[in-house]
């Protein structure tokens, strides 16, 4: 990124400038950060694998661009830059003494399919700026910074889910190396055709003291800041997680010639199954339930669909809430199996528990946020992040940033070149705090 001091929105516009500016609320002239990292955001999104929409999962050949595109950058930024055996990447800038504790800041570079350009890859071009900004000041701080890139948070590709914060702080169960993506490659199998090491993933562990703090830059993905006419908020808690693949078994057969009365199909019975989620959702104001996968099996027009997969997602701030529904969504679905004669199955593969963000970070982030000009705004996250995983590991914070009616996980996602230079502003901020409160 350029490092002219006082970049001023009067420089010539990238494409995303043209679309984000007539509608930034940023007060000031003074954007220093915020058209550079809205062009790097632009110029990331190059990385994908399908032409004409941006869809970047964990280990196919766009990441493992992506992840370069994003160490070369650390690089120019000062950082050294290493990257673990799961091929998550990780630049530092060293402290006045090298080798103390880092603060860490970042962000996934995974998307979901058809994925808008600011899910993860802000907070992680974010970090990079500030340690840009730290740099041309020739500033050093008690801590190192490090800036993490995670390679896979969304779950778009495995039937996984932050797998990789998880195996950095120890918590990724072995098991999910063998777990498949939908063309049967296993997740060890895609590691080492990228370069990466299964075997070692133990090295991605970092020790607890190493990391005196965690602090992820995010869009809020959800409307409550433009509600409020607030640009940035600092995050209070994540909301848990529940994750299950439901397959489900009837028996396939000729469309024309078996009569409607004896047939075990299991596409019907998975629809009744779908509302049941959707049911289930909707029978409590603390909870949210998604089928955001289904595949009918063998797939052919005329053939009974034998076989079935399905996902479910489920999600509440209240663990409490999240696993009475997710035990009483079971039984329906069985309950659904055993009067339409076929089988169901569920793999609950992932099960986060909500959970508070720490109070140094929150407050560190709302003083920055204040410093910023702007209204400080507390929020909870109803999506899962990096910091969910984080948190279980060292004091862990996070600061949301606006978009446009809240769309996410959708291309029409939107923050304005005046957000996101806040957004840096602040990240920068509440580090310099962090350093100053937490012990090197
Ligand atoms: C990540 O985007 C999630 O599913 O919450
Ligand atoms: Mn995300
Ligand atoms: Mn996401």
């Amino acid at each position: 990124m350029k490092s002219d001091p006082g970049l001023s929105s009067n420089a010539a516009p990238s494409a995303s400038q043209v679309s984000n500016s007539a509608t930034s609320r940023h007060p000031s002239g003074d954007m220093r950060f915020g058209p550079d990292l809205m062009a790097r955001l632009d110029a990331l999104a190059a990385f994908t694998e399908v032409e004409g929409q941006l869809t970047r999962r964990y280990l196919t050949p766009a990441h493992i661009e992506a992840k370069c595109k994003v160490a070369a950058w650390m690089a120019e930024a000062g950082m050294s830059v290493r990257t673990d055996p799961l091929l998550s990447v990780f630049g530092r800038y060293e402290g006045h003494n090298p080798g103390a504790p880092a603060i860490m800041l970042g962000s996934h570079i995974d998307t979901v399919v058809d994925a808008g350009l600011y899910d993860g890859n802000l907070g992680v071009l974010a970090a990079i700026a500030v340690v840009e900004e730290l740099a041309r000041r020739g500033e050093r701080l008690g801590h190192a910074i490090e800036v993490a890139a995670f390679g896979e948070e969304e779950g778009s590709r495995f039937p996984t889910h932050i797998l990789t914060s998880s195996a950095l702080i120890g918590a990724m169960a072995p098991e999910l190396l063998d777990v498949r993506d939908s063309d049967g490659v296993s997740v060890r199998e895609a590691l080492l055709a990228a370069g990466g090491d299964p075997d070692a993933y133990r090295d991605c562990i970092r020790n607890k003291g190493k990391i005196a703090a965690f602090l992820e830059l995010h869009i809020e993905q959800g409307p409550l800041l433009q509600e409020q006419g607030a640009a940035l908020a600092a995050v209070t808690a994540i909301n848990g997680s529940v994750r299950s693949a439901v397959k489900v078994t009837g028996f396939a057969g000729h469309a024309g010639t078996v009569p409607m009365t004896s047939r075990r199909d299991a596409l019907t019975a998975a629809s009744e199954m779908v509302l049941a989620v959707e049911r289930m959702g909707a029978s409590d104001p603390d909870l949210v339930a998604t089928v955001g996968r289904i595949a009918a099996l063998p797939g052919a027009q005329n053939v009974i669909p034998g076989r079935v997969t399905f996902t479910v997602d489920m999600r509440s701030r209240s663990d409490a809430v999240r696993d009475r529904a997710d035990a009483a969504l079971k039984f329906a679905l069985q309950d659904i199996a055993r009067r339409r004669g076929v089988t169901v199955e569920v793999d609950t593969y992932q099960r986060n528990a909500a959970i508070a963000l720490a109070p140094q970070v929150i407050d560190a982030v709302d003083e920055a946020i204040a410093t910023c000009g702007q209204r400080p705004i507390r929020l909870s996250s109803g999506a899962g992040h990096d910091a969910m995983i984080m948190a279980r590991h060292c004091p862990s914070g996070m600061i949301f940033l606006r978009c446009e009616d809240g769309i996410s996980h959708n291309p029409a996602e939107t923050i304005t070149v005046g957000d996101a230079d806040l957004g840096v502003r602040a990240l920068l901020e509440a580090v310099r705090l962090l350093d100053r409160r937490l012990a090197a």
